[in-house]
């Protein structure tokens, strides 16, 4: 059987199948893990954008290289069905945009929970759930990140639904004005030491607590918003190359 959204079932999965899944937002980051980080890398769908690949990493432990696609609707419906083929554990890699002066483009942030303002995650569990990433998973991204000499950050995350009103974005938007709620968010948010702001862990969080399963993130900095709305595009490629080799090692320390 197929899944609908994924595009593939557990038979496709062969007979040493994945328990752990890489899940990009991006379809094409899903694809660069397969082709050049996987060994025998085998696509097993292109369903909705939603690309999902199979392979190895280089201690022959097999996974899922998956798309969430953004946000935390199409997030839930992914991970919902990767739990139906047998995923165990899920690795987000993901961007982000820093609101701590400290945290700069190209460095990662490993969350260790997330401040989840998410309409999905609503209908999974209640608002006062806590969003937590999986502890051993989370030393493991850190350890990986050490090992690796990669600049990381472990610590809170702003999920939000929205990447312009809900990261107080005002001057890039089409839309510059911010309900009273949100004008000063930010600036809240960082007297808080939440380290950044992205649009998909808190619901992944909440839905390992409920489902139960393993769950981790690490996303790459590409926008500095301490300084500026825009991102930093010179920094995209070294922050995502930084973020998926932090994962791809923290696989292999924690299996799941
Ligand atoms: N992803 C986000 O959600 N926000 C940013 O600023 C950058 C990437």
């Amino acid at each position: 059987m197929r899944y609908y959204h994924i595009g593939f079932g557990r038979e496709d999965l062969g007979p040493n199948p994945p328990t752990t899944a890489l899940l990009s937002g991006d379809p094409e980051r899903a694809q660069v893990i397969a082709e050049r980080h996987l060994q025998a890398a085998r696509l097993l769908s292109q369903h909705r954008g939603l690309n999902s690949y199979v392979g190895l990493l280089p201690n022959g432990m097999p996974v899922l290289s998956a798309t969430s696609g953004m946000g935390a609707p199409s997030l839930s419906i992914v991970v919902n069905e990767l739990r139906q083929v047998g995923i165990r554990q899920i690795i987000r890699i993901g961007t982000t945009g820093s609101i701590q002066p400290h945290v700069l483009p190209g460095s990662v942030v490993i969350s260790s929970a997330a401040l989840c303002r998410q309409g999905a995650a609503n209908d999974i569990a209640p608002l006062e759930y806590p969003a937590a990433a999986d502890p051993f998973l989370t030393v493991a991204l850190a350890q990986a990140a050490q090992t690796l000499g990669v600049e990381h950050y472990v610590g809170i995350t702003a999920s939000v639904d929205t990447f312009y009103e809900g990261q107080e974005r005002t001057e890039s938007s089409a839309n510059p004005n911010l309900l009273r709620r949100l004008q000063g968010i930010t600036e809240e948010y960082r007297r808080l030491n939440v380290l950044n702001y992205e649009m998909e862990c808190g619901t992944l969080f909440k839905m390992a607590g409920v489902y139960g399963f393993a769950a981790g993130c690490v996303c790459g900095v590409i926008a500095q918003r301490t300084t500026g709305e825009s991102v930093v595009l010179e920094q995209k490629a070294i922050a995502v190359d930084n973020a998926i080799r932090v994962a791809l090692l923290a696989a292999s320390i924690h299996p799941g």
